[in-house]
């Protein structure tokens, strides 16, 4: 039976269909020429977690209890929405170890064949194209990036290793510069991705890149899976690194849905949220 989750705000509370949820949201008809609408999604525990490390080889992963075939066609309908993704080199490395899926083409599974036909029909180019932060430039391509024919870019900090931003262009791959230290940095990043024309951007990064969004006034959008379990451990991840974010960490709920079902009968919400502008 198709998937329905149950609206609990804005209220009063209705069932409604999970497919098609985030898709309602047209997210690629809310940036505007030079301002991209840029957007953000999680899952976490309870307790907080978006990822735990191993305690013997130390790497990072998601708990797999929090991981769900629904909150996995939210993550799809999210995707199949932007003209731009941004992943980092983090995401890269792990792909290439096999820690990590490749979730950088739309429409190449067969719960996502109908994400291709949506784009095509709202004016969408194939794939999108794909931007990768990094600060060290230390990264393998991945294959289905070439395979896919995507557009690639690559944004770094002004201090950046020239001989591997040289190596870079050498191989035909533009960098561009979003940021004066070495990290890339969310209002330089954001301001060059709409000058590059892109109008919905869908961040597929982390902690880091959260930060400097939220940090810089960035993000247009949050979404927060939160699975209803309690996942423990000793070393985790949040989804926020770095100094306390005061005023720019404010956020204001603007739908939650109850998932009852998944993942493993224990249930989750899905939350979106719109940062608030600093007071
Ligand atoms: N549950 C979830 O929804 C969720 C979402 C995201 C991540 N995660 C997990 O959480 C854990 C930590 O996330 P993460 O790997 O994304 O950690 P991260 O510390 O945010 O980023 C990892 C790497 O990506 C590059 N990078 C990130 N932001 C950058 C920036 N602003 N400028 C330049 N380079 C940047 C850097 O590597 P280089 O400079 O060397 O390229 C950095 O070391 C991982 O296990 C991940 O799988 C979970």
């Amino acid at each position: 039976m198709a998937a329905r989750v149950l609206r609990l705000f804005p209220g009063p509370p209705e069932e409604v269909a999970l497919a098609g949820l985030c898709l309602a949201d047209a997210l690629h008809t809310l940036g505007g020429a030079g301002a991209p609408f840029v957007y953000a999604s999680f899952v976490g525990s309870l307790d907080g977690r978006i990822a735990v490390s191993d305690a013997i080889s130390g790497d990072s992963h998601l708990p797999v209890e929090i991981t769900s075939g629904n909150d996995f066609r939210l993550f799809l309908e999210l995707q199949a929405q932007a003209d731009c993704l941004v992943t980092h080199g983090g995401y890269l490395r792990d792909l290439a170890a096999g820690r990590l899926d490749d979730v950088l083409q739309i429409g190449t599974r067969a719960t996502d064949r109908d994400l291709a036909d949506w784009r095509r029909e709202n004016g969408l180019s194939a794939q999108p194209a794909v931007v990768i932060a990094s600060a060290s430039l230390d990264f393998p391509m991945p294959e289905s990036i070439i395979r896919g024919k995507q557009r690639v870019l690559v944004a770094t900090g002004r201090q950046a290793p020239p001989d591997r931003v040289d190596a870079l262009r050498a191989r035909g791959v533009p960098v561009f510069v979003a940021g004066g230290g070495e990290s890339v940095e969310g209002a330089p990043l954001v301001r060059e991705l709409g000058r590059l024309g892109f109008r919905s951007v869908y961040l597929l990064t982390g902690p880091r890149m959260l930060s400097t969004m939220l940090r810089d006034g960035a993000l247009s959008r949050l979404y927060l899976t939160i699975a209803h379990r309690v996942v423990g451990g000793e070393g985790f991840h949040t989804m926020a690194t770095g100094p306390r974010l005061e005023g720019a960490g404010r956020l204001r709920l603007s739908s939650l849905h109850y998932d009852a079902a998944e993942p493993d009968g224990a249930g989750q919400w899905f939350a979106r949220f719109d940062p608030l502008r600093p007071a």
